[in-house]
């Protein structure tokens, strides 16, 4: 059972106020001549998921057995290899799901089930209990090393919280006999790392690595966790490097990072956690976890993607693991998320958009072998998300958005004048309806504005004939305002025909200024849609719109839309 707090009501400040001396910067880490600045990562760490676990322990409703078996199946299609599966000890759940992975055999042979277990010989029973019959677990035992939690958690010096991670090393080390047909890691995270000595974090480490002798062959974890972000992550990556220096025997080590996410920066943390030498990181889809988050995986991998790097985890299909994701946990993926967010492949403003057009056109033509694409910081497809995606359209968004919209959704290819001319009058409308607009809408728009004009001109008839010399004429029954027309003309095609025919009775129209025509759809009721753009004798001109199965009667529709627009 959980139980929330409420909060007290207390009387608030009105401002924040910097109380002198209530916060201090965070003590550097003495480490002049540090190398990470000027490396490079070159290739992926080993992945360990801690969805499971700190995820789960961070939900409202922790995940059912059910949930968490199908989030440990999804994890596993992506490829972790290494899925710490909960704190087996702590709840019967977690407890019932771990057999159930073991007892039905749900764990590939080449995935590591990882437990967590504090230095505590009744849990490390259970935890061990839990555990018969697996393959490969990594047994991760921690205790809590800051100077705070010394102090106000267990009142106890540093040589006390010692023979803590010692005792609890030793009762793990006691039992590994019993997983005689397991193949087992071990590992210690000294709790709230980042806020510890390291010194003492080193002090601490190389007493576990005493009881536990890991060498290069069999290596042990040292988890070195940033528990609660309290500095920049320069600092941690002083911290990382530093221990990988002064720790003894680091080559029977798996040095690995576990960052969560108070100051915003649990992903840079782990990046320069990596350049300072870590192996290995822990962290979250999307960075669920304990109050800000674990670092979220899916960044930092998709990260290295961006840089050419295999991350050896397969988001190719972000969008279903999202979807598991929140079904699961019940938590959601923010818009903004890196890759996943359902905004982070859309451009609202006009330039961006057109930008992009403009970049994915030249991406298109292969002629590129790096992608370069203005705005777009990954080709969305790898990771099946959508180019359409990449413009929605709002009252900031330019013509570009609008027409790649209308063409995209709908196969209008509206000539460049003419999305000169409407993207204005779209903007208009969008920005008056104060909100984003889907493409239906805009269609719905461009319809309103050209293709549904029938006053005060209208068709009611029209007929074309090919005569001798290459004229044409026509004949057409018109209505204006309601009221029968009659028109007659010849000209060099049936649509000058018909603009002639227009001009002997009296509209002051110099003609047809530009034309483009194309086909709708395909199949039996196939519709043809033309632009017309006419120009009136004293300068001004406009576009029209005909939608008709006759290409024919789609461009007088289209000059009687124009028509209608002065
Ligand atoms: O954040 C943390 O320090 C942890 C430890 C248990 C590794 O989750
Ligand atoms: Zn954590």
């Amino acid at each position: 059972m959980k139980v929330f707090f409420q909060q007290q009501a207390v009387n608030l400040p009105t401002v924040m106020k910097m109380i002198q001396g209530k916060y201090r910067p965070f003590p550097p880490v003495n480490l002049s001549d540090r190398q990470w600045p000027s490396r490079i990562i070159t290739r992926a760490p080993i992945w360990c998921s801690v969805d499971l676990r700190d995820g789960n322990q961070a939900l409202a409703n922790p995940m059912t057995v059910d949930q968490k078996l199908e989030l440990f199946q999804t994890l596993v299609k992506c490829g972790f290899k290494e899925i710490e599966v909960g704190f087996p000890s702590a709840s019967n759940t977690e407890f019932a799901f771990i057999r159930r992975l073991i007892e039905e055999n749900l764990v590939p042979d080449d995935v590591w089930i990882q437990v967590l277990v504090q230095a505590r010989e009744e849990l490390i029973e259970r935890t061990f209990e839990s555990l018969v019959g697996a393959k490969k677990v990594i047994i991760h035992l921690y205790n809590s090393t800051s100077p705070a939690q010394r102090r106000v958690v267990f009142g106890k010096s540093q040589a006390e919280i010692v023979r803590i991670a010692v005792q609890g090393a030793q009762w793990i080390r006691e039992r590994l006999s019993r997983l005689q047909d397991t193949e087992v890691i071990l590992q210690y995270s000294p709790e709230s790392f980042s806020a510890t000595e390291v010194e003492f974090a080193r002090e601490i480490s190389e007493a576990v690595m005493g009881v536990w002798q890991p060498t290069p062959e069999r290596k042990m974890i040292l988890n070195l966790p940033d528990t609660v972000e309290v500095a920049t992550p320069n600092v941690y990556a002083d911290q990382i490097e530093w221990m990988g220096r002064n720790i003894k025997w680091r080559d029977s080590l798996i040095v690995s990072l576990h960052t969560h996410n108070d100051r915003g920066t649990g992903v840079a943390a782990t990046e320069l956690g990596l350049l300072a030498g870590a192996d290995r990181v822990e962290g979250t889809l999307f960075g669920n976890g304990e109050r800000t988050g674990n670092v979220d995986i899916v960044t930092v991998a998709l990260n290295l993607f961006m840089h050419g790097i295999d991350p050896e985890l397969d988001f190719s299909d972000i969008n279903a693991v999202r979807e598991v994701y929140e079904r699961t946990t019940g938590m959601t993926v923010p818009q903004r998320q890196p890759y996943a967010g359902e905004l982070v492949f859309t451009a609202f403003s006009g330039s961006h958009q057109d930008a992009i057009k403009k970049g994915l056109a030249e991406w298109a033509t292969g002629s590129r072998r790096h992608w370069d694409v203005p705005y777009l910081a990954i080709d969305p497809r790898d990771i099946s998300r959508e180019y359409s995606e990449t413009v929605r359209v709002n009252g900031q968004s330019g013509k570009a958005g609008i027409a790649y919209l209308l063409e995209t959704e709908f196969g209008l290819e509206l000539p460049k004048d003419m999305q000169r001319e409407f993207g204005p009058i779209a903007s208009d409308e969008v920005d008056k309806l104060g909100r984003e607009v889907i493409g239906s809408e805009l269609k719905d728009m461009f319809w309103r504005e050209y293709v549904e004009r029938k006053t005060p001109w209208s068709l009611v008839h029209f007929h074309a004939d090919g005569a001798t010399g290459g004229m044409f004429s026509c004949n057409a029954t018109l209505k204006r305002d309601g009221v029968a027309v009659q028109v007659a003309g010849l000209g060099n095609g049936p649509i000058d025909a018909f603009a002639h025919a227009l001009m002997a009775i009296g509209v002051r129209m110099f003609g047809v200024a530009d034309y483009k025509e194309h086909s709708l759809s395909a199949g039996t009721s196939a519709s043809a849609i033309a632009y017309v753009k006419i120009g009136m004798v004293d300068g001004p001109t406009r576009w029209g719109a005909g939608v008709d199965t006759s290409i024919e009667l789609a461009s007088v529709c289209a000059v009687l839309s124009a028509l209608n627009r002065f």
